[in-house]
């Protein structure tokens, strides 16, 4: 760290405070301990206040830990306590990698020694990636109490989190690292009788570099005191027994979906067939006229106004015949006309198409076939008269189509581009979503014979890539992945390689989370953003993002949900949580499924807790009144022939009692069918 200074931020976690800044003390109090004892080593740049809000924190944290230049040390203030509101340790604990519970201990120690009431506060410290991460309480003479505490210590702690070698730093042992710190051992009389070559049980998190000398190696903490393992080949022993993660609302869950999608990006594509459910990303210009010629709009005669400016009325000798079809036509002289179909080209020279019916048929040649001379009873023929100019429909340069419109299956807007013969488009690429089920016990949904004790025929996936397709995205089959170690690490990482976006499903119940978070977290480094939702169903619907390096070395981030095993819980969240995400980076807007108001016909029980998403049939009412709506019936999440005839999702909000009649929000999923 030679010359450079460590980089701190502060988040201020105060509703109060983030209504109105000025009532904040702690920010210029914390500055201040950086100043006073930080021995010139930190640069405080960021400091920031929230609300007592999951996630607003997390957004903070990430932001400056997960980021191209992450700091070196994140500390909030406040939201540790035991009130309901007081949500920073649940937000915090999620997001870090390494917990650092001595620490904890030494800030919990410090204040301690001042008041019993310290052991009141639930503070949290951990490296997340490489910044180091300490929640103080909210008060400020608090905050400043333990910050004090610790300080001095953590230059050392940031920079072997930033991914120093730890050897260099040892160098002196222990009392090295002490007197450059500014602090002294408690037990500095038997530290000093060891040497530069520390041997008791100080422990940095170093494993190698120090020649032996560690003779009973014992840990600092208790196991009780521990985080959980989030180790893949740890045993059901070590599995967390509830949920980690902190409950997401709905809301809340839909904007970290939104924040972590990637932009979408752009291709030029031919315009053929495959182009139906893209998004323009540019305008398109015509390159050519509709009409391309001047064609006629009626049946009748082309004619020529002679130089005198004034046509004649008369008999006429019909010298050309023109028509709607390719090919050459003669030109056509004064004193002439020529005979023309609807649609056909004016012949060149002509000026105007004088209509069948205002003509006498004179002769016809000497075989009867063709005519020969036509009276034409019009004298008032002017110049222009029954034609369609060239680009009178759309000229050449006209923008005909914006960025951000939709080729959609109705077809007009492909008619439109073939018209003016669009030969490639801009659009903005379409995800390719991949979907695999997860679990031993799963068979294909196909297998014949009869099921075995617990076996399971797999109805997720065919469901979940039928919905997919449906909405216009490719979708792709990545099978069914067994519970054996390394299985499903090796199926994701081949996916990545063709697919944006994973859908695993079957794999989010407690215990099985144990696989999927360690193969995400760990072996591809990608971050789990939500766990848990406030929902029903779908509670379990997890969202991760994993950093994706091609080949090429082009760079990427791909999203995975897990969706609920239960059919009915997976085919809701699909709806609820991918679709919107996979609009986003297909540049389709508005995203999600189509909010509507409908009546609800019968009644629906609210869930006490968790707001509802309930299967329902919308239809149109006879009488044009607008939608009704009715419940397809029970609702269990394993229940999926709830699911037949449902075109909506119907949004129950949690309460107490029932809904009963009345006007409810509802998301339309398929077609709407007329009564
Ligand atoms: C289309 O035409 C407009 C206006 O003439 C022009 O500004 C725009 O750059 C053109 N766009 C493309 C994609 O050629």
């Amino acid at each position: 760290m030679s010359g450079t200074r460590l980089k701190a931020a502060i988040l201020i976690v105060s509703q109060t405070a983030s209504e109105d800044p000025s009532t904040d003390k702690c920010i210029p109090i914390l500055k201040e301990v950086f100043t006073n004892l930080g021995n010139d080593q930190w640069d405080v740049a960021i400091s920031e206040i929230v609300p007592d809000s999951i996630l607003h924190i997390q957004n903070f944290i990430r932001t400056h830990t997960d980021g191209e230049t992450p700091v070196n040390l994140i500390i909030t203030s406040g939201g540790t306590g035991f009130a309901v509101k007081d949500v920073t340790p649940e937000a915090v604990t999620p997001l870090i990698d390494r917990h650092a519970p001595g620490l904890v201990h030494g800030m919990l120690a410090s204040s301690y020694s001042v008041t019993p009431f310290a052991l009141m506060s639930r503070p949290v410290a951990g490296v997340r990636k490489s910044t180091l991460i300490l929640t103080l309480p909210g008060s400020p003479k608090g905050a400043k109490e333990n910050l004090e505490a610790v300080l001095k210590l953590l230059p050392h702690a940031c920079v072997q989190a930033a991914g120093a070698e730890s050897r260099p730093l040892h160098v002196g042992g222990v009392k090295k690292l002490e007197a450059d710190a500014g602090v002294s051992s408690t037990s500095s009389s038997s530290g000093a009788s060891r040497g530069p070559h520390h041997h008791h049980h100080h422990d940095h998190g170093h494993s190698h570099g120090h020649g032996g000398g560690h003779a009973i190696p014992r840990a600092h903490t208790k196991p009780e005191d521990r985080p959980q393992s989030n180790d893949p080949n740890a045993g059901p022993t070590r599995r967390y027994r509830s949920s980690p993660y902190p409950m997401l609302a709905v809301e809340d869950a839909l904007k970290l979906i939104a924040e972590q999608t990637p932009s979408p990006t752009v291709q030029k594509v031919p315009v053929d067939m495959s182009l139906t459910g893209s998004v323009l990303a540019e305008d398109v210009n015509a390159t050519e006229s509709v009409p391309a010629f001047r064609a006629s709009i009626v049946d009748g005669y082309a004619v020529k106004i002679p130089s005198t400016g004034k046509f004649r009325k008369g008999v006429y000798p019909v010298a050309l015949v023109s028509h709607a079809q390719a090919g050459d036509v003669q030109e056509l002289k004064e004193g002439e006309i020529a005979r023309i179909t609807t649609g056909a080209p004016l012949p060149p020279g002509a000026d105007a198409v004088v209509m069948v019916e205002d003509t006498v048929l004179r002769s016809q040649t000497d075989d009867g076939k063709e005519e020969k001379e036509i009276e034409i009873l019009a004298d008032d023929v002017q110049a222009g008269e029954n034609v369609r100019e060239v680009g009178s429909d759309v000229k050449a340069g006209d923008t005909i189509m914006r960025k951000g419109e939709g080729i959609t299956v109705v077809g007009g807007e492909f008619g439109l581009l073939a018209s003016v013969g669009t030969a490639e488009v801009s659009i903005y690429k379409r995800p390719v979503v991949g979907v695999l089920s997860t679990g031993d016990e799963i068979i294909p949904h196909d297998r014949p014979g009869p099921l075995k004790l617990g076996e399971v025929r797999d109805t997720n996936r065919p469901a979940l890539l039928t919905s997919i397709r449906g909405h216009g995205f490719e979708a792709i089959d990545l099978g069914i992945v067994s519970d054996k170690p390394g299985a499903l690490e090796q199926t994701l990482r081949t996916a990545l390689r063709t697919v944006d976006v994973i859908i695993t499903s079957g794999g989010v119940s407690m215990g099985e989370l144990d696989l999927l978070k360690p193969t995400i977290e760990r072996s591809l480094g990608g971050t789990i953003h939500f766990g848990r939702v406030n929902m029903k169903p779908g509670k379990p619907t997890t969202f991760a993002t994993i950093p994706y390096k091609s080949s090429a070395g082009a760079r990427a981030t791909k999203a995975i949900f897990s969706l609920p095993g239960n059919p009915a819980s997976a085919v809701v969240t699909f709806h609820l949580f991918v679709l919107p995400a996979l609009h986003l980076q297909a540049g389709i807007s508005p995203v999600g499924l189509p909010r509507v108001r409908v009546k609800l016909e019968g009644s629906v029980r609210m869930d006490r807790q968790r707001p509802e998403y309930h299967r329902a049939v919308v239809v149109a009412r006879g009488d044009g009144e607008g939608l009704v709506a009715s419940s397809t019936g029970g609702q269990r999440s394993s229940r999926i022939g709830s699911f037949k005839g449902a075109n909506a999702l119907l949004c129950i909000p949690a309460g107490e009692g029932s809904v009963e009649g009345g006007v409810v929000e509802a998301l339309l999923m398929g077609r709407s069918r007329l009564r």
